[in-house]
């Protein structure tokens, strides 16, 4: 059983503190302009879907079936289609969506280049990879997730406070369009386009 199949109950109580001092505003400013054919990954229990538009046919992929079935259960205005997935290894055809998605996924994937290159070859040219996710802070903020990255890794088993999420996106061949940082770096919505 994976860490995130015992806490899909109680996920998202367990987030509200965080999403009502600024996550769903960084939420609510990356996602709802993206439409066509979408693909969020480690959708979760289904955060973002409320923001996508009725224009927007979501593929929701998720490693953990528990997860995936809370996100069954979301409201949307987005059509939605949930595909347990693992995003190293896109169960997709290349040049395929208009948009990948995701949030808070990255520090917590195995081999993050690995699925950023996954996200890169699904997407179609010209496409967008649009993330929200925390990464490793600048100044006192990487100070911070420098420090409490042990504790914090060995608390959770697979989530990571200090990964470089932005340098990754560009290394795998993303341009970068916009990053926007929260609390010192530590949160970042992250935008990047396939050329
Ligand atoms: C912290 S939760 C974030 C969920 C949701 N995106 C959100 O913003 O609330 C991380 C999610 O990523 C999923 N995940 C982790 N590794 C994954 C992988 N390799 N492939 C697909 N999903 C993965 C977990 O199962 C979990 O649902």
């Amino acid at each position: 059983m994976g860490v995130f199949d015992g806490l899909a109950t109680g996920y998202d109580r367990g987030m509200l503190p965080l999403e009502l001092a600024f996550l769903r505003g960084l939420r609510r400013r990356a996602f709802p302009p993206v439409g066509g054919r979408v693909l969020e990954l480690g959708v979760g229990t289904g955060a973002n879907l409320p923001l996508y538009g009725p224009g927007a046919q979501v593929v929701a992929a998720e490693l953990s079936g528990p997860m995936l079935a809370q996100a069954t259960r979301r409201r949307t205005r987005a059509t939605v289609r949930p595909v347990q997935a693992d995003v190293e290894a896109l169960p997709f055809p290349s040049d395929h969506f208009d948009a990948v998605t995701g949030s808070l996924l990255f520090c917590s994937v195995k081999h993050p280049a690995r699925g950023l290159a996954e996200a890169w070859r699904v997407l179609a040219p010209g496409g967008r990879l649009v993330l929200v996710e925390h990464t490793r802070g600048n100044g006192l903020g990487g100070w911070l997730t420098d420090l409490f990255h042990p504790l914090w890794c060995a608390i959770s088993r697979e989530c990571h406070l200090n990964r470089e999420t932005v340098r990754t996106v560009s290394e795998v061949g993303f341009r970068l369009v916009r990053v926007e940082e929260k609390l010192l770096g530590i949160f970042r919505l992250i935008e990047g386009e396939k050329g």
